[in-house]
């Protein structure tokens, strides 16, 4: 979730592609870095680490007077966040300059065909990569259009690249695939950008391009091709959003945006981590078979929806793997003296990587000799830093407080993890690897589907917009479901509610259910499904409101109460798909009262307090 602009034309590029970069800021970065054009065709490439200040700076030192120019604010996937790994990237010679957003898959298998090539590598990235193979077919043809399109061919992945070619004064290449390019022209002038922010105060009227599509922007305007290299039109679409809007993308709060995006970064975690070929591959993260070998228990340890992932991957990884897994509140587990071994894997999982109590018991864990691993959504963060073993999760930079897209991607690389460790242990044939691999694919589609609809969850929301007291209740995953639901109605609607494994019911709670009080089930599990019927039948009659949200396939629910399915999915991954109805509820309830969505009371995004 890197940001991209540039413009050419007849004004000073550094101010406006400085101005750009800003207006881009709010979706997190750890690096920035321009490329200029000088007015005598050198291209000069300056990038910081950090904030944008520190760009602005040794801009300000070197003044490059060019009116063309690209422009990078970094959010770290392929090595850490430093100068040489911040964009732009060079070729040689800085024949090729460019900045990318999105992930090259087969970087590796592509570096290594350069270095036979004769190419050598500076940085850690897969943009390096990918502006040395566009190098290389341009050295053969000459042609930019064709490099282009040699290099689209090659490249598995999604990207939005913007080009300089040093001999090619007065054009910007780009294309683009599952990553979002919009550009803009006004008389003279042509904008690029990844986000419409970047763009409004230039122009309002711009091209959106599609998958697989190139374009080349000048002076004289715009010039777009199709994937064949066919010039080709697009239409003008007008922007009428003000800043505010544009930068949560039309949507009303950072947080609808950031369910909408679960989808498109579901698909980028499952080609980040599974290969063509259909292997697991945690690249980078030394998760080899010796390892996965080296351990006989998994403790999980995490705090607030992070927990809520270990909690649902205890039930993935023990059906799998067939190893015992026990799951933790970080702040329990560093005061509780837990008993560990070098046999014994702790995995912290956590999107900021800077969480007080994650960190303490990862200290914790080394202390004791065991191996750690972590889990965590921010490069070079400390639990990053500290771990033996870090794999990370690319959800992109979250920005409303209540997490969602980042929980979702941390639940796939645990059920990636917990393949990949069922496999190596020999716990589970082939057929069955790939029957589950082929299901986690779907989720992005079957996503997408829920997301239509997400008009209804608007329309249930309203029932308990009055509500000051709600039940989640489920068996097996599906109470995992329940605690992860329950806390996100909690903390940005202030509505009290508990989450509770349906049979615990009668052992206490259930004393608490009275006329009309409001019950929402989960259930997805077959093999528990007549249980959890049972367990709603028996709150319904005393008086409970119930309302099941439940897998297709499954019957007998409507006799109950109200419900909702979500698409037949394999039940061991029904989690992911029965969040999503789940945060678009908490959501509009949120919304219905009237409540700061994206900034609820007392919460702040990084806990890194005890
Ligand atoms: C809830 C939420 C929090 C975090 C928790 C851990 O929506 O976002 O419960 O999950 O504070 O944070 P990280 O994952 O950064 O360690």
């Amino acid at each position: 979730m890197c940001g991209i602009v540039g413009y050419v034309g007849d004004e000073k590029a550094t101010d406006i592609l400085l101005d750009g970069l800003e207006k881009l800021e709010y979706r997190g970065y750890d690096s920035a870095g321009i490329a200029v054009r000088h007015p005598e065709g050198a291209i000069e490439v300056i990038k910081e680490k950090g904030r944008l200040s520190n760009l602005e700076k040794l801009v300000a030192e070197a003044a490059p007077q060019g009116t063309e120019g690209i422009g990078h604010t970094r959010w770290a996937t392929h090595g850490e966040s430093n100068q040489l790994n911040a964009h732009p990237h060079h070729s040689k010679g800085d024949r090729v300059v460019g900045v990318h957003n999105g992930i090259i898959e087969n970087f590796a298998e592509l570096k290594a065909e350069l270095t036979d090539k004769g190419y050598t590598f500076y940085s850690e990235t897969d943009t390096e990569v990918c502006i040395d193979l566009i190098d290389y077919y341009y050295r053969e043809s000459g042609d930019a259009l064709d490099a282009l399109k040699h290099a689209k061919a090659a490249i598995h992945g999604s990207y939005a690249l913007a080009i300089l070619f040093d001999d090619r004064p007065g054009e910007i290449w780009v294309m683009r695939k599952s990553s979002p390019m919009i550009l803009g022209v006004a008389d003279g002038r042509a904008y690029l950008a990844s986000d419409v922010p970047a763009l409004l105060k230039h122009t309002r009227d711009v091209y959106y391009m599609d998958d697989d599509q190139m374009a080349t922007l000048s002076r004289d305007g715009i010039q777009f091709y199709d994937g064949e290299g066919h010039p080709i039109e697009l239409e003008l679409t007008h922007i009428d959003w003000d800043i505010e809007a544009a930068e949560k993308g039309g949507f009303d709060h950072f947080m609808l945006k950031e369910i909408f995006e679960q989808p498109v970064v579901i698909a980028n975690t499952l080609r980040h981590f599974v290969d063509t070929n259909g292997w697991i591959r945690f690249k980078g993260s030394h998760m080899t078979p010796d390892f996965y070998k080296s351990f006989d228990r998994v403790h999980i340890v995490a705090c607030g929806s992070a927990y809520h992932v270990g909690c649902v991957s205890k039930y993935v990884m023990e059906e799998l793997a067939r190893i015992p897994v026990d799951v933790d509140i970080a702040s329990e587990f560093r005061y509780r003296n837990p008993i560990l071994s070098e046999k014994d894997l702790v995995i912290i999982i956590s999107q900021s990587g800077e969480t007080a109590d994650s960190l303490a018991a990862l200290r914790e864990a080394k202390k004791q000799g065991a191996p750690t691993l972590a889990i965590v959504n921010v490069v070079g963060s400390s639990i990053a830093r500290e771990a033996d073993r870090v794999i990370y999760t690319v959800a992109g930079p979250e920005i409303a407080v209540a997490t969602t897209k980042a929980y979702s991607c941390q639940l796939l690389v645990m059920d990636l993890i917990a393949l990949d460790l069922a496999v190596t242990l020999g716990r589970i044939d082939e057929a069955r690897v790939q029957e589950l691999l082929g299901e986690l694919k779907s989720i992005p589609r079957k996503m997408d589907a829920i997301l239509k609809h997400h008009e209804d969850y608007k329309a249930i929301a309203q029932h308990y917009l009055n509500d000051e007291h709600m039940y989640y209740v489920g068996r097996g995953l599906d109470y995992a479901a329940c605690l992860e639901a329950s806390l996100k109605l909690k903390e940005i609607s202030y509505v009290h509610s508990e989450a509770y494994a349906a049979g615990e019911l009668k052992h206490g709670t259930i004393s608490l259910i009275d006329e009309g009080t409001p019950v929402i089930g989960i259930a997805t599990q077959p093999a528990l499904s007549e249980k959890i019927r049972s367990n709603l039948l028996e709150v319904k009659t005393r008086g409970a409101a119930v309302f099941t949200l439940v897998m297709e396939g499954l019957d007998g629910f409507d006799a109950i109460g109200e419900i909702t399915t979500i698409p037949a999915i394999d039940p061991l991954w029904a989690t992911s798909l029965s969040v999503v109805p789940m945060q678009l509820m908490a959501y509009y309830v949120s919304v219905g009262r009237g409540l700061d969505v994206d900034k609820p009371r007392n919460l702040a995004k990084s806990v890194t307090v005890e």
